[in-house]
């Protein structure tokens, strides 16, 4: 064992004698003659063992004991006292010394001790590796939160996360679906296996459809080489399927076969081809009401929705909203010249207060913005979007009083473009973002920029 020990005494002679012994069992020792240089020692090494002299010229055994457990509360401390003064060496062990021995000293004495310090040592970085154990097993990698809530969802991910078992995350947008998804993923056992996600939302049937599966050679115009899709390149690994619920019908058919079968043909092919998969699925939307409507099948829903996760909307988990304004701070701080950066009072107290339609995309969006416009450190209200500072958000809220006057469709077209406007300022332009936070799909949104003619100015 290599221990690193500091002798600190006065006594040239006794230091030596400590020294040469410890040195031949193999120990790194350093010596000090008094308290002063001790503690330089201290504070430039790592010490694990201190053996003191009780009484020396100045400041005392006593003083070094109550330095140390400043500089460094693991370095253990063993005060030497000469026969007749074991009150003092008593008064050191109430103030943390780990024991004392008194003079002449016993070598035996010595070896002794210093087993039993090490094994003490042992004893506890064994139990500071078991407790971070504990805690890892439900910790998911990426999914911040400090929520009771939040804290429930983890330890189901984690719990489905060792098996193969088709999981069904649900929640509003930008509530974190993708993000749990990715840490089932990474705390399952096909960590070192792709991860692959597929927006069903995103493409047409067809598009989607060669996405999937790929395609061979000449299956449709444009197919000019084979192309692998997304089942084949998640082989081994994860495919989150989101948005599940805009998947077309003919394609939740073939996607009902693979799940029953584990094998697919590429469009245009005739191989089946074999597939590990594990699937996840993501939506926020009610697939119970796309299944009344005859829009969702109900057996590709059974076989996705093995087990439902649902993630809470953070206006429903405030204890989070500290934590991951935090956590965002540090994420963009580097993006800035700041070194650092916290919110005002005030501005906090809005951040709190805001009911987030957009979830945690939003905040991480506002964090984000607001850490951009501060000029200082200090974030105030100012820096924070102008519509967090009303008492109240407009969104969704109709006018207090009924305005009978002015034509429906003109009052209507006023309220869409007053929520649009706001959603895009607060995506800075983003489409697909200011759509999701609407509710609507992204084309519709398109089709009313462009009647509004705002498609080049937003
Ligand atoms: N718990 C969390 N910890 C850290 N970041 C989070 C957390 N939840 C969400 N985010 C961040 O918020 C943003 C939105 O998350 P994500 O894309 O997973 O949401 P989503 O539920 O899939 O939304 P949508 O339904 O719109 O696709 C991402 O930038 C993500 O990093
Ligand atoms: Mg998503």
């Amino acid at each position: 064992m290599n221990t690193s020990i500091l002798i600190v005494d006065d006594e040239k002679h006794q230091r030596d004698t400590l020294s040469d012994y410890l040195s031949s069992q193999k120990n790194t020792v350093t010596t000090a003659s008094g308290v002063e240089e001790a503690v330089q020692i201290l504070k430039s090494k790592i010490i694990d063992i201190v053996f003191t002299d009780f009484k020396m010229p100045g400041k005392n055994g006593l003083d070094l004991l109550r330095e140390i457990k400043i500089i460094n509360p693991d370095t253990q401390v063993v005060i030497m006292t000469a026969f007749g003064t074991i009150e003092n060496a008593v008064t050191a062990m109430k103030e943390g010394a780990f024991d004392y021995i008194t003079k002449p000293i016993d070598l035996d004495e010595i070896d002794l001790l210093i087993k039993r310090i090490d094994e003490r040592q042992n004893l506890l970085s064994e139990n500071i590796r078991l407790k971070e154990q504990l805690k890892d097993r439900y910790k998911l990698s990426g999914v911040i939160s400090s929520s009771a809530k939040m804290e429930e969802v983890i330890s189901i991910a984690s719990r489905v996360a060792e098996s193969k078992a088709a999981v069904l995350i649900r929640g509003e947008s930008g509530t974190g679906k993708e993000v749990l998804a990715k840490a089932i993923h990474f705390s399952s056992e096909r960590k070192e296996k792709p991860f692959i996600a597929v927006n069903c939302a995103a493409l047409n049937e067809n598009l989607l459809e060669s996405e999937l599966f790929g395609h061979e050679k000449g299956a449709f115009t444009g197919a000019d080489k084979q192309k692998r899709g997304r089942f084949e390149l998640a082989n081994e690994g994860t495919l989150l399927l989101d948005e599940i619920g805009d998947l077309p019908a003919a394609t939740q058919v073939k996607l009902l076969r693979i799940l029953q079968e584990e094998e697919f043909e590429r469009v245009g092919g005739v191989q089946p081809i074999k597939v590990d998969v594990r699937i996840l699925a993501a939506t926020n939307r009610d697939i119970e009401q796309l299944i009344d409507e005859g829009k969702f099948r109900e057996d590709l829903y059974y076989r996705l929705n093995v087990v439902t996760i649902n993630i809470p909307p953070l206006r429903e988990r405030r204890e989070d909203i500290p934590t991951l304004i935090d956590f965002f701070l540090n994420k963009y701080i580097s993006t800035t010249k700041k070194s650092k950066a916290e919110f005002s009072k005030e501005a906090f107290d809005i951040l709190m207060r805001y009911n987030y339609p957009g979830n945690v995309r939003e905040l991480e969006n506002i964090v984000h913005h607001s850490l951009v416009l501060s000029r200082e450190e200090l974030i105030t209200s100012e820096d924070i979007p102008i519509s967090l500072r009303k008492k109240r958000s407009e969104s969704g809220k109709p006018c207090d009083e009924l305005d009978l006057e002015t034509p429906m469709s003109e009052q209507v077209d006023n309220l869409e473009k007053k929520l649009v406007k706001e959603a895009m300022e607060r995506t800075k332009g983003n489409q697909t973002g200011a759509a999701k936070i609407l509710g609507i799909p992204e084309r519709n949104l398109r089709y009313r920029l462009e009647k509004w003619g705002w498609k080049n100015n937003s």
